[in-house]
């Protein structure tokens, strides 16, 4: 018997004045897009930037409706944007921020499976790395530097016959 350990690493901006100006560029572009977000019933908005290889940022943000699970979250309305828009173009970079009106986030925003999934796809598809950058309203930045990170053992197409 043996044990596998799966460690991820995290660089953590703990004063956003140490964040370089290409990530703390796309992190605003993920906070207007949080502002734009359409989300009436959770009122939680969630924004997201990628950074594609040709220099192109492509944003998006949460989209809700009143039957619940057909809403999508930011990050997936994004990928899914910036791959049907440049579906040759690898993404190197993705921020991702949200605005909960009542409680302001004082850590990073935490990406559910889906959206993990999701990214890792494109990951795997380029055979790039996509950096992934955190925020909440206000604290730390963290920043990762791969999908792979965040959600290690992952199902891929490599199972598939
Ligand atoms: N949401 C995202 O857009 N991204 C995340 O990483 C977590 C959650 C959205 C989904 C839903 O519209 C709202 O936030 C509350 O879960």
């Amino acid at each position: 018997m043996k044990t596998i350990s799966l460690e991820s690493k995290i660089l953590v901006y703990e004063d956003r004045s140490e964040i370089p100006a290409d990530i703390a560029a796309l992190i605003a572009q993920a906070e207007e897009a949080a502002k734009r977000a359409y989300s009436p019933y959770s009122h939680f908005s969630v924004g997201a930037a990628i950074m594609l290889n040709n220099g192109q940022v492509v944003t998006g943000n949460n989209q809700e409706n009143a039957v619940y699970p057909c809403g999508l979250c930011a990050e997936r309305t994004t990928a899914f944007a910036a791959s049907a828009l440049y579906p040759e173009v690898p993404f190197s970079m993705i921020a991702v921020t949200a605005i909960n009106p009542v409680t302001p986030l004082t850590e990073p925003i935490s990406p559910c499976g889906s959206c993990r999934q999701v990214l890792y796809e494109y990951e795997q598809k380029f055979g790039q790395p996509i950096q992934v950058v955190l925020s909440g309203q206000e604290g730390p930045v963290y920043h990762l530097r791969c999908v792979a990170d965040l959600l290690p053992y992952t199902f891929h197409a490599g199972f598939l016959p």
